[in-house]
């Protein structure tokens, strides 16, 4: 992004965080050792379960040395329920050695703090951002989930490597003056709107500024290998007919699945809950309402990591319509030039037998 956009991006972005994001308690601190606390509590545990759990630890340990000289059974009390109980051990062990070696401050540099035990990247860079207002993005699974999205990266986030370059986008966008709105708004936008399996793209901020939504392949992202089961989406696949009996078509994006190959246009049923979204939603992108096909068509087309289910849909539309870039009008002769994946092949086939709408 160029630095323009990239300021209307966090413009956007923190409008949006200081009018909707979420007022939890390790916000209202500045506390680093609350807010430490709060961090471990939050690695691996959703926020909800997590808030009385943070009140009442801090509460019973005040102050570090307050839990320093807890027993580690009264400690473990505390996180009874919370789960992954190495947390607890890790935080008391390291709030010890920072009583015993930093005067019971924690430390202000990422180095020091790394030393601590139960401290790695991710805390030491989200203590710093958050304790302390320096720019460092605190790189997590949701950030990275929208940042693949808003930016189309394919690499695979279970990869170290592939975090490096998140971190390097990352330090490129933050934002210098307010680095803790910057990295908990994008938090807040991963748990809210912009989700694994639902992307609510009209509640979001972003999404003039996102690749993903301009080609309608959100959910294709982020890329995780190693996982056991295929993640299976739904998406309607339209049949867009203009006056003189063209189809419209468009190609996708140069990199990610099916980098480079033309299509119908897919519209995502996992985001929209009813009929109605979904008719809304087609009128105001390709002006025309979407029916079942008279001889209604669902398939399914498998891939490595992922499952298509398919429903074709089919429209009339207006050819002064204006296209998004990447799209075309073609004939059923030019659009068998065009290469087609074979999930969009059958779609070909199935025109052909039925002739829709007279074609
Ligand atoms: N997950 C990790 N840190 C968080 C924070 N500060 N707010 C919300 N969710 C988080």
């Amino acid at each position: 992004m160029k630095e323009q956009q990239i300021q209307q991006f966090n413009h956007d972005l923190l409008d949006w965080f200081h009018r909707k994001g979420r007022r939890l308690p390790w916000r209202k601190t500045d506390n680093p050792y609350y807010i430490w606390i709060s961090e471990v509590m939050l690695q691996q545990t959703q926020v909800n379960t997590v808030i009385p759990y943070y009140n009442q630890f801090i509460k019973k340990f005040p102050t570090p040395e307050a839990l320093a000289d807890a027993p580690e059974q009264e400690v473990l009390k505390s996180w009874e329920g919370l789960g992954y109980y190495s947390r607890a051990r890790n935080l008391q062990k390291g709030v010890r050695e920072m009583v015993a070696t930093y005067n019971s401050e924690l430390p202000k540099n990422k180095s020091d703090l790394l030393s601590l035990t139960g401290i790695g990247p991710y805390t030491a860079s989200a203590l710093m951002s958050m304790a302390y207002h320096e720019p460092e993005p605190a790189i997590d699974g949701n950030l990275m989930r929208v940042l693949s999205r808003i930016f189309l990266i394919d690499d695979d986030i279970a990869k170290q490597k592939t975090r490096k370059k998140f971190e390097k986008l990352a330090s490129d966008l933050i934002v210098q003056t307010e680095p803790a709105s910057f990295n908990q708004a994008l938090m807040d936008l991963g748990a809210m709107v912009c989700r694994p399996k639902i992307a609510d793209c009209s509640q979001c901020p972003i999404s003039s500024h996102c690749r993903a939504y301009e080609e309608g392949v959100q959910l294709e992202y982020p890329v995780k290998s190693g996982k056991a089961k295929p993640r299976m989406l739904h998406y309607a696949v339209l049949l867009l007919l203009d006056e003189q009996g063209r189809f419209l078509v468009e190609q996708r994006p140069d990199s990610g699945l099916l980098a480079g190959m033309w299509q119908f246009p897919m519209l995502s049923l996992d985001e929209y809950e009813d009929e109605q979204q979904q008719q809304a939603y087609s009128r105001e992108r390709f002006q025309c309402s979407v029916e079942p096909p008279e001889a209604a068509f669902s398939y399914t087309h498998h891939f490595s990591h992922l499952i298509w289910k398919l429903t074709l849909r089919i429209g009339r539309t207006p050819s002064q319509m204006k296209l998004r870039k990447r799209q075309c009008w073609a004939t059923m002769n030019e659009l068998k030039r065009f290469p087609f994946p074979v999930s969009h092949q059958k779609v070909i086939r199935w025109i052909e037998k039925n002739r829709p709408l007279h074609t």
